[in-house]
């Protein structure tokens, strides 16, 4: 594969879908189209599973079956989106992907990180992104800018503290085990200076991908 593959990670309201189309916006040129997607969805089928994760009540699914689903979505949008536009050689930029899955199913619902991790395996193999932004702030912050954004996906925001505090802990344990690959950063600025950060890091991720 010769593209090069970007997520951004980290809870609710701390800018990932801000920074990712502004990442987009600076690295697309004529001769390097990019593409941006999302998780969950992000492929047609994928969208309509994505529904039934992000509506509703908290207590809609539990933990594994939320595992699972996001999975099978993960698997339509890898096979179908992700690897067709890399191989293509386009940078592709995903609005969360599989560390969510640790973070959220793992260390904030407690499934046991074992079986998460062969689900995952099922699903896309060895399949890893290039570089993996992981925007980190406390929960109280972001949760105040995910109320104040509004709109109809609430289900996560409507979890408790405790649930987003295991998060936060969560993704920063994820950048710890694999520094190579994951960077944090400090998303309580400004976005223009988040931005920069950014996109120096990512600038340095497509140059290593060639
Ligand atoms: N650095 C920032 N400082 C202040 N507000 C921000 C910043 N980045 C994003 N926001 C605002 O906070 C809200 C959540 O940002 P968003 O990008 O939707 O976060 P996420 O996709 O991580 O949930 C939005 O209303 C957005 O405009
Ligand atoms: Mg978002």
């Amino acid at each position: 594969m010769t593209g090069v593959f970007i997520t951004f990670e980290g809870g609710e309201g701390g800018g990932k879908s801000t920074q990712a189309r502004l990442l987009r916006d600076a690295l697309t040129s004529p001769t390097r189209p990019v593409l941006l997607t999302r998780e969950p969805g992000g492929s047609p089928g994928a969208e309509v599973i994505r529904t039934l994760l992000v509506q509703g009540e908290v207590n809609r699914w539990d933990g594994m079956t939320e595992a699972l689903l996001l999975n099978a979505a993960r698997c339509d949008h890898v096979r179908k989106v992700i690897r067709p536009a890399l191989m293509e050689g386009r940078i592709v930029i995903s609005d969360r992907f599989a560390d969510s899955t640790l973070a959220y199913q793992g260390y904030g619902h407690g499934i046991d990180m074992a079986d998460l991790i062969e689900i995952q395996h099922a699903a896309i193999g060895d399949f890893a992104p290039d570089l993996t932004l992981i925007l980190d702030m406390p929960p109280e912050e972001g949760l105040r800018r995910a109320h104040a954004r509004g709109g109809a996906e609430v289900r996560y925001e409507n979890m408790d503290i405790a649930f987003h505090r295991r998060l936060r802990d969560g993704f920063l344990a994820i950048a710890a085990a694999d520094p190579e690959r994951c960077k944090v950063i400090d998303a309580t600025r400004s976005i223009d200076a988040i931005h920069a950060d950014v996109l120096a890091v990512a600038r340095a991720a497509c140059e290593r991908a060639g």
